[in-house]
């Protein structure tokens, strides 16, 4: 969508994956769906230097509407669960140089079964606006083929109307299959500025798998779909949550970045191991994630359980990642050249390992690597042209 915003992936926080509609604040005081959730994440976001590598958005996600609408038929938070309004926990999270998301659904009901947006949209859209939120991702439960093609674009144009930016999150194609003839990607991204493609993840690596599965084979659609200000969304990183080991983490993570994703991260920050935390604030993965040409990254290699990646970046770099789904205890060796992956543009380029920091060397296009990786993990290189003049001069 050309509104002007998320002119690369969008980065920040969302409840869903890890708190869920967990409404019992008696039992669980500091995470339940809540204010006091979303201020503990806002304040962790900028005292643990995450704000400062890029997490910005703080995002509810289901569940936390009140039961009615106001007496002007307006959306209200829970009462009890955020008792200063979302008017107030917005100033809260602007004030800490964050943006709010929130969540609806294009149905009668969110999935949660709380009151949604289908029939309110002006008036929902009018009052997200008000109350300063920067974000809107938008549910498609209780919704059906021929409601989503009316109400997406419906709801879109009324926070359009607002005048306030607001980005535009859709679960629209996740609800069609996601593939054409039943998802016209041209359309959504006249429309939207992300969109949830596939199913749900949940606290899982099949799902991670599953997921870069999906991507790989689905390219020739995915690819050409996406660019700055509209973004396919594989969906939360989960790294940091229950189950995935710290390869697996940095597998997810590089992953996300080599796809231009969305990097929503849904876990406890005060609860991340120091090691976690040092992969998802990786500043060279990052980089290739927010890469200003905002192309997503294209599978050229798939064999012996590993799957090579390349991604083109501004000034004729590269980045390049291989990962393993592989479970056989020891690193596992990858032969593939920079040719095998389209890159050209020059005949040498340096390699630099993202994830370990260190220089590779430089190579030909021809030249075959000898790239090793870990089970479940991920080596990831940028590769940046070189000059002939200068292939012998020592960095
Ligand atoms: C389905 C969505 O895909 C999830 O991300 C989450 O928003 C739930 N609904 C909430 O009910």
């Amino acid at each position: 969508l050309n509104n002007g915003l998320v002119r690369t992936p969008p980065m920040g926080w969302l409840a869903w994956e890890r708190y869920r509609c967990n409404t019992n604040c008696a039992q669980f005081p500091d995470d339940c769906i809540g204010e006091k959730l979303f201020m503990r994440m806002a304040d962790r976001l900028v005292s643990d230097g995450w704000r400062d590598v890029g997490y910005e958005y703080v995002n509810i996600d289901d569940c936390w509407p009140s039961r009615e609408r106001d007496a002007n038929g307006r959306l209200v938070g829970n009462s009890t669960r955020f008792p200063s309004g979302i008017k107030a926990l917005a100033d809260y999270v602007h004030s800490k140089g964050l943006k709010l998301g929130i969540y609806s659904d294009c149905g009668k009901l969110t999935c949660g079964g709380y009151i949604a947006s289908g029939g309110n949209e002006k008036i929902d859209a009018e009052t997200f606006a008000a109350w300063g939120v920067d974000m809107l991702k938008y549910d498609g439960c209780y919704s059906n083929e021929t409601s989503r093609k009316v109400n997406y674009p419906l709801m879109g144009a009324e926070l359009n109307k607002t005048g306030r930016p607001i980005v535009y999150s859709c679960s629209w194609p996740a609800y069609e299959g996601g593939l054409p003839p039943k998802v016209n990607y041209t359309e959504l991204n006249a429309i939207c500025n992300l969109w949830r493609n596939y199913g749900d993840i949940q606290d899982s690596w099949d799902d991670v798998v599953d997921i870069m599965n999906w991507w790989g084979d689905n390219q020739d659609v995915l690819i050409p779909a996406a660019g700055p200000g509209g973004w396919n969304d594989p969906d939360m990183l989960i790294g940091g949550d229950y189950t995935l080991s710290l390869d697996q983490t940095k597998t997810q993570f590089g992953m996300w970045a080599m796809l231009a994703a969305p990097l929503f991260m849904s876990n406890d920050l005060s609860k991340l191991e120091p090691d976690i935390k040092t992969v998802l604030q990786n500043r060279d993965v990052i980089a290739v994630n927010q890469d200003v040409l905002g192309v997503q990254g294209r599978r050229f290699i798939k064999q012996d359980s590993i799957q090579v990646f390349s991604k083109p970046l501004d000034k004729g770099e590269f980045a390049v990642a291989a990962f393993s789904t592989r479970t056989d205890g020891t690193p596992h060796a990858i032969k593939f050249s920079l040719n095998d992956l389209k890159i050209s543009g020059a005949k040498f380029y340096s390699l630099f390992d993202l994830f370990e920091s260190k220089h590779l060397g430089k190579y030909s296009t021809a030249e075959e690597l000898d790239i090793y990786v870990d089970p479940n993990g991920i080596s990831m290189f940028r590769a940046s042209p070189i000059s002939v003049e200068n292939i012998f001069v020592e960095e």
